[in-house]
C-alpha cells in the first residue's frame, strides 16, 4: 500500500517514506535547530477519546496578551486586540461557530470541485498566501481566519501590507521559538522578523483582529505529537495546517478539514496555486506532517469515502467533547 492508503487507515511509519525524504527528515533531526529536549511520555495507544481529551486539556489556546517581558515593557498590552481569539466569534451568543471548514493548501484540491461545500461553513480558514479568486470552484471564495507565518509578515515579495488576501479577515501570525521558550530570546532573533510588521498593522489597521500565537502554544502541540507517537519526529514545530486545525476546534462545534490527510487526487504538486512539485510538502520534511496527519487520522469521525473522495476528515469541536 502507498504512503496515502495507509495514512486512510491508520498507522504511518517514516520508513514508509522515498529515501530522500527520510534522509531529509533525519538532517533535521539532527541539526535540532530549536533545541528541542522532550521530557514527556510517548503513549502511542491511546483511544480517539483519550486523545481528544489531552488535546482539550493540553492544547489550551494562547496568543502573545503583552502580560509578559519583553511584551509588556513595549506596551503590547494596549497594541493587541481587546478581545481574546477565543471569544471574538462568541460575543452575542456564547457558542461560536457552529461549521467550519479548513481548506489546506495542497495541490490535490484542485479539480475537486468543493468550492460550494467549503462556502456553506459558518466559518472558513485559509493558510499564508493561498489564494481563492481564479480557484473558486475548488477551494471555494469566503475565507474568515487566515493563518500566516512569521515570513509572510517579513518576506516583502508577500506584499505583507497591500495584498488584498490578508485585508478584511482575522489575521492569526506565528513564529517558531526555541522549545525552552524565552520570550526575550525569541523578540531579539524570531526566525523571520514578525514584531515590526505587527506592531504596524496593528496601529494602521487597529480594528483589523490581529494575534500573534503564543510559542508555548506551538510547541504544547508538537508535545501532544510526539508523546502519541512510537517514533522520534521532526523537532521542528507542527505545520501550520496542524496548528489551523486545533486552533478551528477550539473555534467551532465541528470542523471539517480538506485535502490534509490526502484523497484519491493525491499529487506532488505542493500547493494548488503554484506549480512546484515536492512530495515534501505532503509528507513532510522540516515539519512532522507524516505524524500530525497520522493523529488528525486518528480522531476522524468521518468515514473513509469521505478521505478517498474529498480528501475530508470530520472533527469534533473542543466544546461537544465531554471529557
Ligand atoms: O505550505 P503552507 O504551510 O502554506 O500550506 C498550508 C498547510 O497545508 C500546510 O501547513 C500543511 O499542513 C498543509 N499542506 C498539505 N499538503 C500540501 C501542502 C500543504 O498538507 N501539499
Amino acid at each position: 500500500a502507498s504512503v496515502v492508503q495507509r495514512l486512510w487507515r491508520g498507522r504511518v511509519s517514516a520508513g514508509m517514506l522515498t529515501p530522500r525524504l527520510q534522509r531529509a527528515m533525519k538532517d533535521y533531526l539532527n541539526a535540532n535547530k530549536h533545541h528541542v529536549a522532550y521530557k514527556g511520555h510517548r503513549r502511542p495507544a491511546q483511544s480517539a477519546k483519550e486523545l481528544l481529551c489531552q488535546l482539550k486539556a493540553q492544547a489550551r489556546l494562547r496568543t502573545v496578551d503583552g502580560s509578559e517581558q519583553p511584551f509588556s515593557a513595549l506596551g503590547w498590552a494596549h497594541l493587541v486586540p481587546p478581545v481574546p481569539l477565543e471569544q471574538l466569534h462568541r460575543q452575542k451568543d456564547q457558542s461560536g461557530f457552529k461549521t467550519c471548514a479548513v481548506v489546506t493548501s495542497a495541490g490535490a484540491i484542485l479539480h475537486s470541485g468543493l468550492g460550494k461545500e467549503i462556502d456553506t461553513h459558518d466559518a472558513v480558514l485559509r493558510f499564508n498566501a493561498a489564494p481563492t479568486e481564479g480557484y473558486e470552484k475548488d477551494v471555494g471564495n469566503k475565507t474568515t481566519i487566515r493563518i500566516i507565518n512569521s515570513q509572510i509578515l517579513a518576506n516583502p515579495k508577500h506584499r505583507f501590507n497591500t495584498s488584498s488576501l490578508y485585508k478584511n479577515v482575522t489575521l492569526v501570525a506565528w513564529d517558531p521559538a526555541p522549545y525552552a521558550v524565552n520570550l526575550h530570546k525569541w523578540f531579539a532573533s524570531p526566525d523571520y522578523n514578525l514584531f515590526g510588521p505587527y506592531v504596524e498593522r496593528r496601529k494602521r489597521h487597529p480594528a483589523q483582529p490581529f494575534y500573534v500565537l503564543h510559542p508555548s502554544y506551538v510547541w504544547q502541540l508538537w508535545d501532544v505529537i510526539q508523546g502519541n507517537t512510537q517514533e522520534t519526529i521532526q523537532p521542528n514545530p507542527p505545520s501550520s495546517g496542524f496548528i489551523g486545525i486545533l486552533l478551528m476546534m477550539v473555534l467551532c462545534e465541528q470542523v471539517h478539514v480538506y485535502e490534509y490527510i490526502p484523497s484519491m487526487r493525491q499529487t506532488d504538486l505542493c500547493h494548488y496555486h503554484e506549480r512546484y512539485y515536492d512530495a515534501a510538502c505532503t509528507l513532510g520534511a522540516y515539519h512532522p506532517l507524516l505524524y500530525e496527519k497520522s493523529l488528525i487520522q486518528r480522531i476522524n469521525t468521518g468515514p473513509e469515502s469521505d478521505l478517498k473522495r474529498k480528501g475530508r476528515v470530520t472533527l469534533p469541536g473542543f466544546s461537544t467533547v465531554n471529557c
